[in-house]
């Protein structure tokens, strides 16, 4: 038997993206957000409210940066998700978090989280759906294994589960992609 829940955003695993954002006046401000992904090879998703900060930042700046939460700053990445910049103006400070301007985009980069997108406004589709180029990957050098690609085991990205309001960190690696199957083929 299975438990019908109705329709309800329950996705496994969801991201959580730590969207960075100047203000006309330069002030940093960082919103933390599960609906988005990648939606072509170098162009993101995100679905934000239209009255976040955020939101009238992306749309003023025309760019924002996504870096990816993870367990060391779970608690200040939950922090961004719960106060919003409209009310808070000091929020990127409180939150412990420091602005490193991108060298690719108009948006800051958070120096405690390790790895983003530096991403330039393509277009706000006709469902409100933002879509971002992006124009940069970049990541600290601390988390780069020995065949210098990012190793998610030296920065444990969290993910958020929608049905339990937590957060999970990603950690064992289990299978081979585009590989594993074949053994099946
Ligand atoms: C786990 C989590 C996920 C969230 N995902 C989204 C999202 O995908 N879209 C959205 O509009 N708001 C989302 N929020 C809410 C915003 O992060 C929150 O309203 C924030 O205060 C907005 O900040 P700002 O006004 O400074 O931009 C999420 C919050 C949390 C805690």
């Amino acid at each position: 038997m299975r438990k019908n829940f109705g329709a309800k955003p329950y996705m496994y695993p969801m991201p959580v993206l730590i969207i960075g954002t100047y203000d006309e006046s330069g002030v940093p401000d960082a919103m933390n957000a599960a609906w988005g992904g990648i939606c072509e090879a170098d162009e993101i998703m995100l679905c934000l409210s239209e009255s976040h900060k955020t939101t009238q930042n992306i749309l003023k700046r025309k760019a924002f940066t996504v870096s990816f939460a993870d367990r060391a700053h779970a608690v200040e990445c939950d922090y961004v998700g719960v106060v919003s910049a409209n009310k808070e103006p000091n929020k990127f400070q409180k939150a412990g978090f420091t602005a490193v301007k991108s060298e690719f985009v108009d948006a800051p980069l958070i120096e405690q989280l390790p790895m983003a997108f530096e991403c330039e406004l393509k277009k706000v589709n006709e469902d409100g759906l933002i879509i971002g180029k992006i124009v940069n990957v970049c990541a600290d050098e601390r988390i780069l294994g020995k065949d210098g690609k990012p190793d998610p085991a030296k920065f444990t990205p969290i993910c958020f589960d929608a049905a339990n309001g937590t957060y999970l960190a990603l950690g064992d690696i289990v299978g081979k992609a585009f590989s594993d199957g074949l053994k099946i083929k």
